[in-house]
């Protein structure tokens, strides 16, 4: 049976307010649906993702899932549920897992749960248990208390066969469900429950963002990566360090604008996310990167690791040479650095050293930069 998971990221998101829908505001580095749209696509039980967009907003969604596999998007309607049944249709038949984009971290295990569910139930539905004490009350007072023992937090995805589902939804007429189950019940289907996760609570509210934030980072290790570069010199001056042009006497060899700052610093971030080095990912024999302004190594270094969720925490980097003084310039290739980075100055160090007169560099033959990176990325 084929397996389809059908997104919905029709809402408003007016909870959660900004200037545009949460599905489409960043999170660690990714938007929220393009977060819900790669959980789906990375479970090999899932054979395919389909994703309900509100009308107007396909631009916004197809920045958003650039080249990921989703089929046509659908359009949404004007409740949840008119959402969810518009992509109901558009999939016709199969298992369906039917996904709040707002849910944005899926873990595996419960779509396994959810799928070997399914085996003797109409649908599965993952939940979890009421922790706090309930009661009911109106006026500001309590009324009486409610035993929490049989109540339970439903989650979503949700798994049903796509002919029932859609017989269901009709049965119920128009609704203000605000999820699958309900109206499962409601035309007395037997819907099994497994065992939610605390990392699909719903991205509802401002709160609910930090605390998704603060679950994120907790989950991410550090990682520490050096990077070393030298270059001759060369012809003359100026030469480009730290992303700005330092006046010197003389210039610098190299393919690209041949900055070792900014290079070696490209290197330690590539190396503490364990992608290679700059060579691989921009190669010297290639004519595009001829005179390239070393700033686009490192902005690409910074975003492969957003990308991946991860953080940059701080870089540290030493020039050595003894010419040109690093002193006069150091703030501004400091500041520099950090913008490219899309970090603050705090979090990026720039110093120096001579070698005493020894070596190539003592030599004034050339100079040579040595960085470290701190980043923080999931395992
Ligand atoms: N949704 C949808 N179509 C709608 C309303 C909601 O596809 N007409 C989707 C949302 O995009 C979200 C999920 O249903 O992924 C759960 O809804 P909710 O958290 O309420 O999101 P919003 O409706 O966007 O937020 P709000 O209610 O705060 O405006
Ligand atoms: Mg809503």
């Amino acid at each position: 049976m084929t397996v389809t998971a059908l997104i919905v990221a029709a809402g408003k998101g007016e909870r959660l307010g900004g200037d545009i829908p949460k599905q489409y505001q960043v999170i660690a580095g990714k938007t929220v649906l393009r977060w819900a749209v790669e959980a789906m696509s990375a479970h090999p039980s899932i054979d395919h993702v389909r994703v309900v967009v509100g009308a107007g907003q396909e631009t916004l969604a197809e920045a958003s899932l650039a080249g990921l596999q989703v089929g046509h998007l659908v359009e949404g309607g004007a409740e949840r549920s008119d959402s969810v049944l518009n992509g109901l249709r558009a999939i016709g038949e199969g298992t369906v897992l039917v996904h709040d984009a707002a849910r944005p971290f899926c873990p595996p295990d419960v779509v396994d749960r959810l799928l070997a569910a399914l085996d003797g139930h109409d649908g599965a539905v993952p939940v979890l248990s009421v922790a706090d004490t309930l009661a009911k009350g109106s006026g500001g007072v309590l009324d009486a208390p409610v035993d929490r023992k049989s109540l339970l937090r439903v989650q979503t995805p949700q798994a049903f066969n796509v002919e029932d589902l859609i017989y269901a939804y009709e049965e119920a007429g128009r609704t203000s469900a605000t999820d699958e189950s309900t109206v499962m019940l409601e035309a007395g289907l037997k819907v099994a429950t497994v065992e939610g996760d605390p990392m699909l609570e719903k991205l509802t509210t401002p709160a609910d963002w930090s605390r998704a934030e603060a679950l994120l980072s907790s989950r991410l290790v550090s990682r520490t990566g050096l990077g070393f570069d030298v270059h001759a010199f060369e012809g003359d001056g100026p030469i480009m360090l730290g992303g700005i042009a330092v006046p010197h006497s003389r210039g610098l060899a190299g393919h690209s604008d041949a900055d070792v700052v900014l290079h070696s610093i490209t290197d330690a971030l590539l190396g503490a996310a364990s992608l290679g080095d700059i060579g691989e990912h921009f190669p010297p024999s290639d004519p595009q990167w001829k005179g390239a302004a070393s700033e686009l190594f490192l902005k690409h270094a910074a975003d492969l690791i957003r990308n991946l969720g991860g953080l940059i925490d701080h870089v540290d980097v030493t020039i050595i040479a003894e010419e040109p003084k690093v002193g006069p310039h150091r703030t501004a290739m400091r500041g520099k650095i950090a913008d490219i980075l899309s970090l603050k100055p705090e979090q990026v160090n720039v110093k120096a050293t001579t070698t005493e007169t020894l070596g190539f560099t003592g030599r004034r033959e050339g100079m040579a930069a040595q960085a470290v990176a701190s980043i923080r990325l999931a395992h």
